[in-house]
């Protein structure tokens, strides 16, 4: 009798707590993909091809599943009632989602991180915004010039190391300072090798521990040495007023007690460069590639600056502006590659679509998936610069359910500067030079999943003088 009345109990506590706790009656969790080994759950049928993972899983469990990957579970949402919830639900916290990652990339502690986060994002929203990124503009061709020069009259390159030869020093002196970093050619080598590193190992680096990635932790430590000498120059320069300050020192006047200066140095510095030199390189591929496109990109330089001898071209807001269709192609360029996933983490239990999905899940959405439903974007994977079209781009709105760069009060700080930057440098190339590639355009890899996706093989580019 005694057990009997204690299993009634037991059973009526645990319905009082399922109706308290978990709003929705009725609702279950999402279908879990576990794996069969505990901890690491699915991380090895997951880890060889995360992007492809993820649409199996949507065709085989519906619109939201959780997979269990090294001790989390990541809840995808892929249906408009999950984008809704990700973009705008208060019981979602972007910073308790990112706060190990951050540490684990470049050692910026958790009570550091978390004092100063919303104060820089709000600083760099406002320094980067569409108002405030044109005054760069000029500075971002000086920049962009320079190493196209380099180029010679004719040659035939690797398109990844082309852009990257270009964006890297560019990039470099407009957001941390001219000249302090990037000196000589041996020193640009140098820090190729260790940011490509950083940023190739960026993904395992932020979720493994540190003894497996040693070779990425010889870069991250090289690039933390390097910003020290940064972060002091930037000290020493203080721009007086009426000049320019950099976007670092930004960060550093921004930063709480300014510690930590050089590791939040480094944060910049890949959130700057891991996206968007892949899709300027996208964006490159896809022009040469599409002859339709690449003619109509002529037609349009030609009426902006005519058909004489180009140089020391000064592009203007104006300019940019009347270079629409360029423009659309970025965009084009970042819809295709868009970040693999973007994740909030749940400090209540949500409802969405029937399912409950728990506190201390991860949610997550795909931008890369997203782009690829036809509900969406009608023919979702050819290359269509027109839909943009029908963005309101001179509101500064981008196409509905377009969110690589994530979606709500946590978007991109960096994406109208990201959009500039990608915008001249392909207008000053392709100004420039006439090009063909030498190779078919290259697939994008299905291992990227925190950011663009790289070619997967060779893209070589062949390029002369406009004559
Ligand atoms: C095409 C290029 C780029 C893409 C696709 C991209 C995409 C993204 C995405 C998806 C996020 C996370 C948003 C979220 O989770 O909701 C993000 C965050 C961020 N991005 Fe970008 N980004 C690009 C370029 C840049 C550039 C050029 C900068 C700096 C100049 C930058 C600075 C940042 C920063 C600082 C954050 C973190 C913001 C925070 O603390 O909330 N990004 N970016």
């Amino acid at each position: 009798m005694g057990v009997a009345i204690a299993l009634l109990l037991a059973i009526v506590l645990g319905v009082l707590l399922k109706v308290v706790f978990f709003p929705g009656r009725g609702c279950r969790e999402p279908p879990c993909l576990r794996g069969w080994i505990p901890w690491l759950g699915a991380a090895f049928q997951f880890g060889r091809a995360p992007l492809e993972f993820i649409e199996k899983a949507k065709l085989k469990y519906g619109p939201v599943f959780t997979i269990y990957l090294l001790g989390k579970r990541y809840t995808f949402v892929t249906e408009e009632e999950g984008f809704q919830a990700f973009c705008t639900s208060k019981d979602l916290d972007f910073e308790q989602a990112v706060q190990q990652s951050v540490q684990h990339a470049v050692s910026i502690p958790e009570d550091t991180f978390y004092k100063n986060r919303s104060r820089l994002y709000s600083m760099m929203k406002g320094r980067l915004s569409t108002s405030n990124v044109h005054q760069l503009s000029g500075s971002l061709c000086r920049e962009f010039e320079k190493y196209i020069a380099d180029l010679g009259p004719e040659g035939t390159k690797e398109l990844t190391d082309l852009v990257r030869h270009i964006m890297y020093p560019a990039a470099v002196n407009i957001l941390f300072g001219e000249d302090i970093f990037l000196t000589d050619r041996d020193n640009i080598k140098e820090f190729e090798y260790h940011f490509q590193n950083f940023d190739n190992g960026f993904e395992y680096a932020t979720q493994l521990p540190k003894c497996f990635m040693r070779n990425w932790t010889k870069s991250q430590k090289w690039l933390l040495k390097s910003f020290e000498k940064v972060e002091l120059h930037a000290d020493k320069n203080h721009p007086s007023v009426g000049s320019f300050k950099t976007m670092y020192q930004y960060v550093l006047d921004t930063l709480h007690g300014r510690q930590f200066g050089a590791h939040y140095g480094v944060l910049l510095l890949w959130a700057s460069q891991a996206n968007a030199i892949p899709v300027a390189f996208w964006t490159l591929a896809f022009i040469v590639s599409h002859a339709s496109v690449y003619e109509n990109i002529t037609k349009e330089l030609e009426t902006v600056y005519g058909k004489s001898d180009k140089k020391d071209i000064r592009v203007s807001e104006d300019d940019l502006k009347k270079l629409q269709y360029i423009k659309w192609c970025v965009l084009e360029a970042v819809r295709l590659r868009a970040p693999g996933a973007i994740v909030k983490k749940v400090i209540n239990p949500i409802v969405v679509q029937n399912f409950v999905i728990p506190a201390g899940d991860l949610l997550t959405m795909s931008p890369y998936w997203v782009h690829r439903n036809p509900k969406y974007f009608p023919e979702p994977c050819k290359f269509k610069p027109d839909r943009w079209k029908e963005a309101n781009l001179e509101k500064n709105s981008f196409l509905e359910s377009f969110v690589a760069f994530g979606g709500g009060a946590h978007q991109c700080p960096g994406r109208w500067f990201a959009i500039m930057e990608i915008h001249i440098l392909v207008l000053l190339f392709l100004l420039k030079y006439e090009c063909q590639l030498l190779d078919p355009l290259p697939k994008e890899s299905p291992l990227h999943l925190v950011g663009t996706q790289q070619p997967l093989g060779p893209c070589r580019v062949q390029y002369k003088l406009r004559g």
